[in-house]
């Protein structure tokens, strides 16, 4: 549970504080606190520069049993970022110290010249979202998490942030769902397993859901879909889930792409890209997650999460390269790589969407291509639009919840590159620079008018290094920054 709290820390007894230092300045102006610090000071070892950290036991002047001291660098260098890091890494912390709860000491805003409320929500994130360990393969647990998180602050900001735990702890439960799903290895959550996993948490909620199974999927003509999933002996689903509150007067549609593991198909991986693609369906966990958070919320937006879930896998009834199949638009695509499979399934989902919820935003949310990693790295997600609107308010969010975002260009000349001499379009780019690029193109030639805007999470939906408030494995990508959008709609 995350909890803000004002009791008094000479009488309350905590398992462990934490306090956050700097090095050049008292940030804190309750008097136990700063004396705290100061005697911190004292020891030659800390100089509350960056991770710094001093722990000093049974101190006559407090009840805690243990106090933690956590150096945060500069004052004029602090951001959110450097405070939601320094909460998590105080959470795991206590982890690995076998606690079970932990008081974090919030610094006065003004001695940082920050928005109060900014920290306390930066903070609540990164303990709430270090708060987790995925171990659910593991026989022996070796770790538990913590029972109880709180935050140190003054009874008047307890009081005027008291609407802020609950939310962000179930914006975060939301991150921590999706992240499961992503870690989660691909023989467990085949596309009819995963589909299961995602109806038991979005019945919770009593999203409305609908799941068409691959008879409706032949009949409804979603041709490129089914042309992915064809050497899957694994069937395709296409799920639909609904939030849609009383009187919602703006509908967004999140399509999520779900390959629960890409192969390459035909087109099969070499051995070192084969690593990870158990984490294809990050967009699909992120949409998930996020209309389960969003309905816990009782956001008061009309969402629809449309999540197509195939395996992309190579056998005698496997797609070949060449083949040329109808779409459910009726465009006709030539499948030059069958490892361009992401596009496909989500070009099927995105026209059947349009035309059945006719939203005013659709986003959606693929680990789309290679490229966009080599464009932008592994924390970055490249996103793609024809509006400026919905741009700034994806690059907003992404500034607020540091899951970051850079805006790509959409060139309209380089369409060129995905002509097929024998079909309406090719999902293989005549060339393979600027290939997140002209994946996003190959999608706007399925949105018609709507405003629409694509991420490109491939790089930051999975880590293989632990971060400050994130274990290798799924990051939750996307989850917060959509939570953050459906403020901004
Ligand atoms: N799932 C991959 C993209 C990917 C790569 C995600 C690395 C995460 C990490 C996608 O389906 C793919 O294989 N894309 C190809 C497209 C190419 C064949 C046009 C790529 O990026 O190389
Ligand atoms: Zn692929
Ligand atoms: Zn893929």
């Amino acid at each position: 549970m995350l909890k803000l709290t004002s009791s008094d820390i000479k009488k309350t007894v905590f398992e462990a504080l934490v306090i956050p230092v700097c090095e050049d300045k008292n940030i804190y102006e309750d008097l136990a606190l700063s004396s705290l610090t100061k005697k911190a000071m004292l020891h030659k070892e800390f100089r509350g520069v960056k991770e710094n950290e001093l722990i000093l036991y049974n101190l006559t002047e407090i009840a805690a049993e243990r106090v933690m001291f956590l150096g945060l660098g500069k004052a004029d260098k602090i951001d959110h970022e450097l405070l939601r890091s320094t909460a998590g890494k105080a959470v795991r912390t206590c982890i690995d110290k076998d606690l079970a709860e932990v008081v974090i000491a919030v610094p006065s805003a003004d001695a940082l010249h920050m928005d109060v409320t900014t920290m306390i929500e930066a903070m609540l994130e990164g303990a709430c979202l270090s708060n987790h360990i995925f171990d659910m393969y593991k026989q022996e647990k070796k770790q538990s998490v913590l029972q109880n998180i709180h935050l140190l602050v003054t009874p008047d900001t307890a009081s005027r942030h008291k609407y802020l735990p609950p939310k962000i702890e179930t914006i975060c439960r939301g991150s921590i769902l999706a992240r499961n799903w992503v870690s989660m290895p691909a023989n467990d959550k085949r596309p009819e397993a995963f589909a299961r996993l995602i109806e038991n948490e979005a019945r919770k909620v009593k999203l409305k859901i609908e799941i068409l199974d691959e008879k409706d999927l032949q009949k409804g003509g979603f041709g490129a879909l089914l042309a992915v999933a064809a050497g899957s002996d694994s069937k395709p689903r296409l799920m639909v889930l609904e939030y849609d509150p009383r009187s919602a007067k703006k509908s967004l549609v999140l399509v999520g792409k779900g390959v629960t593991f890409d192969s390459g198909g035909i087109n099969i991986k070499p051995t070192e890209g084969l690593d990870g693609m158990k984490t294809d369906m990050s967009g699909a966990a992120a949409v998930a997650a996020t209309l389960i958070s969003a309905a816990r919320l009782k956001s008061g937006i009309k969402i629809i999460g449309v999540l197509p879930l195939v395996e992309n896998m190579p056998s005698g009834s496997a797609t070949r390269p060449g083949d040329i199949v109808k779409t459910y638009a009726g465009k006709t695509v030539e499948i030059g790589n069958t490892d361009a499979e992401g596009r496909l399934i989500l070009i099927d989902a995105i026209s059947y969407a349009i035309e059945k919820y006719k939203p005013d935003t659709l986003i959606d949310l693929a680990t789309l291509t290679g490229a966009c990693v080599v464009a932008l790295g592994e924390k970055i997600a490249g996103i793609f639009t024809f509006d400026d609107s919905l741009a700034a308010e994806i690059l907003a969010s992404g500034q607020k919840t540091f899951e970051r975002c850079w805006r790509m260009p959409l060139p309209e000349d380089y369409k060129e590159l995905l002509k097929s001499d024998f079909a309406d379009i090719n999902n293989m780019p005549g060339t393979r620079y600027g290939g997140a690029i002209t994946a996003a193109l190959f999608l706007s030639e399925f949105v018609g008018n709507t405003r629409w805007a694509h991420i490109d999470i491939a790089g930051p939906a999975y880590s293989k290094k632990a971060g400050a408030y994130c274990t290798a494995g799924g990051t939750g990508f996307g989850v917060r920054l959509l939570c953050d959008v459906l403020d901004r709609l």
